[in-house]
């Protein structure tokens, strides 16, 4: 999680500026019928098959909000950028979630507990990530999950390379999770929507 000379954090970045555009690209926005159904396959194999409480931390546009919630789930989404909940809300219009404003390392939703805490490319940008999966450790009920997915990219804010190494963060789950399994995702083209040579991959990790 670092540049090289200083560790980057969701503080270098704007995302209330990137929320206009975020959904252009093809994993984010999943317009791309093939990229779409890739993700939603990965999710329902991360995800209990019965209807669960979804806590999407650093929920962005609410793209993977929309997966769950179209294959049953309840969301609840967390952003600290009042732009992309805006876009999660109209995007997830109609459905069974809710989405707040708030920091995703200390979520803002009281005494609610989760069958899953879901994050997708944020846990990297959060300071001090055991601190913050501790504290979502305890927003899960017991036998919840987390469902990570993160990795180390090449390029983010001109600075290379950043992200957390999957290393690191099965290290950081060890004492909080009895199952730990790692799914490589750097070779499965269709969920990028083009070929990638980064560091990709999905933890799936019981509490
Ligand atoms: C790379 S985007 C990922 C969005 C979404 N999870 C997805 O996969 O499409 C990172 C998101 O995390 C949000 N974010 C960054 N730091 C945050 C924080 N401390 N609390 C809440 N949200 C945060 C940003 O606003 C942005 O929407």
């Amino acid at each position: 999680m670092t540049n090289g000379e200083h560790a980057i954090t969701a503080a270098d970045l704007d995302w209330d500026s990137a929320a206009a555009t975020f959904d252009d690209e093809p994993d984010h926005g999943l317009r791309d019928p093939e990229v779409r159904q890739a993700w939603a396959s990965r999710l329902r194999s991360w995800l209990p098959e019965r209807a669960s409480d979804v806590l999407d931390l650093g929920c962005g546009t609410g793209s993977l909000s929309l997966l769950a919630a179209e294959q049953g789930h309840r969301v609840t989404g967390v952003d600290r950028s009042p732009a992309m909940v805006d876009l999660a809300r109209a995007k997830l219009a109609g459905r069974d979630a809710v989405f707040l404003v708030g920091d995703a390392a200390m979520p803002p939703v009281g005494e609610e507990r989760f069958d899953v805490v879901l994050v997708r490319h944020v846990l990297w940008a959060l300071p001090d990530p055991g601190r913050v999966l501790r504290h979502w450790r305890g927003l899960l009920r017991p036998g919840g999950r987390f469902v990570l997915v993160e990795g180390v990219w090449d390029t983010v804010a001109g600075a290379v390379p950043a992200g957390i190494p999957v290393d690191r963060l099965t290290g950081l789950l060890a004492p909080l999770a009895g199952q730990v399994r790692v799914e490589h995702l750097s070779d499965d083209e269709a969920l990028w929507g083009r070929p990638v040579a980064d560091e990709r991959y999905a933890v799936v990790a019981t509490a």
